[in-house]
């Protein structure tokens, strides 16, 4: 079999959003589905495990059968099934997993299992072709907020992370104590657009004092004293009114992006690399995308940021980082496994 301009079928259903996307060489994208699920979580103020289940559950076939259709292919065409296996939310893998082994059974085509966070590494490489090993890879959502060096061989080496929330999962909460609306990163990302960045001291309090890794709870406690004073909790009367809350905003936004921005900057100067590639949801943040920029191209540096759609939960990606599993001899059996907790790298381990 020639990999190269193999055609993948993507499937991704980690957390709250079903996705699947068609992807031919690695690169060249036929078709892309998603369907996010915020409206159904956005009463809950967050994912929740079960009712995310039930949403993949009935979006998954039918988006199957569209992303087909607008294809203008039968499944004969598809050259193998990528899927996410790991990390997430285990029964919501079980879904995307379950399903592409049925697949994978009916129409007689390989199997591989993807490490949700390695395709976010892989989302950038689509985004620029340059971008080659050894690179500065920050992968900042809503679960993860990690900086990894990707060497050669196709290890992540982890060189920062967060000691508490995840950056994604900061920006969420920080919103509720603002009052905005669920999901928090992009309602931060307006409204801080309107508000003073240096109106609240917190430019360096997502950085922590080992001079190495994150932290987001201290912030986001400050946040909620500054938005419901010190002793109501977050359930108190907003104390600020528009303005502060888009001061409050645009100081949290500056605080999360100079630490983000800081620590991928450093590790690459560090270790002496060429190239920073981001990924995940929250490198879909304007602020971040162009603090980035300035600060790598003062240092130096190249910066591969997918484009916003890529940045967020996604097919494409799947099926980019499953077509270079599968060309470089990675293929999974049907008996393939679930695993909430995974890290990147594991799959070169795992599979030797
Ligand atoms: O990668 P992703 O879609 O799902 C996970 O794997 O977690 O990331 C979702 C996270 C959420 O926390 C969301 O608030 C955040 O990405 N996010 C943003 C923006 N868009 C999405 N955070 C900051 N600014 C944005 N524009
Ligand atoms: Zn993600």
């Amino acid at each position: 079999m020639d990999w190269n301009n193999a055609l993948i079928l993507g499937m991704e259903s980690s957390c709250d959003e079903t996705a699947i996307a068609l992807v031919r060489g690695g690169r060249d994208v036929l078709v892309s589905k998603v369907a996010s699920q915020t409206d159904i979580h956005e009463r809950f103020g967050g994912v929740v495990p079960e009712v995310a289940c039930r949403a993949h559950m009935e979006v998954l076939l039918p988006m199957l059968q569209t992303v087909l259709e607008e294809a203008e292919i039968t499944p004969d065409a598809i050259d193998g099934i990528a899927v996410t296996n790991r990390p997430g939310l285990i029964g919501a893998l079980l879904i995307g997993v379950s399903a592409a082994k049925a697949l994978a059974l009916a129409w007689n085509k390989p199997i591989v299992g993807v490490n949700h966070i390695e395709a976010h590494i892989a989302a950038a490489k689509i985004a620029q072709p340059e971008l080659t090993e050894p690179f500065i890879a920050l992968v900042v959502s809503g679960g993860h907020t990690t900086v990894y060096l990707c060497h050669e061989n196709g290890d992540y080496e982890r060189l920062c992370n967060t000691l508490d929330d995840a950056a994604g999962e900061a920006f969420d909460k920080v919103a509720s104590v603002l009052g905005l609306p669920y999901p928090g990163g992009p309602s931060i990302q307006r409204v801080a657009a309107l508000g003073n960045p240096k109106a609240y001291p917190w430019k360096n309090s997502c950085l922590t004092k080992d001079g190495v890794n994150f932290s987001f709870s201290g912030i986001k406690t400050a946040v909620l004293y500054a938005a419901r004073g010190q002793k109501a909790g977050r359930k108190g009367p907003l104390l600020l009114d528009e303005q502060g809350v888009a001061d409050a905003a645009a100081s949290f936004q500056r605080a999360a992006v100079h630490a983000l921005v800081t620590r991928t900057v450093d590790a690459a100067k560090r270790h002496g690399v060429g190239w920073i590639a981001l990924g995940g949801g929250v490198a879909a943040n304007a602020a971040l995308r162009e603090g980035m920029q300035q600060c790598a191209e003062t240092a130096g540096l190249r910066v591969a940021i997918p484009p916003m759609n890529l940045c967020t939960d996604n097919g494409v990606m799947i099926a980019a980082r499953g077509w270079d599993l599968f060309r470089t001899g990675h293929a999974d059996e049907l008996d393939l496994a679930t695993d909430a907790r995974a890290l990147p790298g594991d799959s070169q381990k795992r599979r030797g």
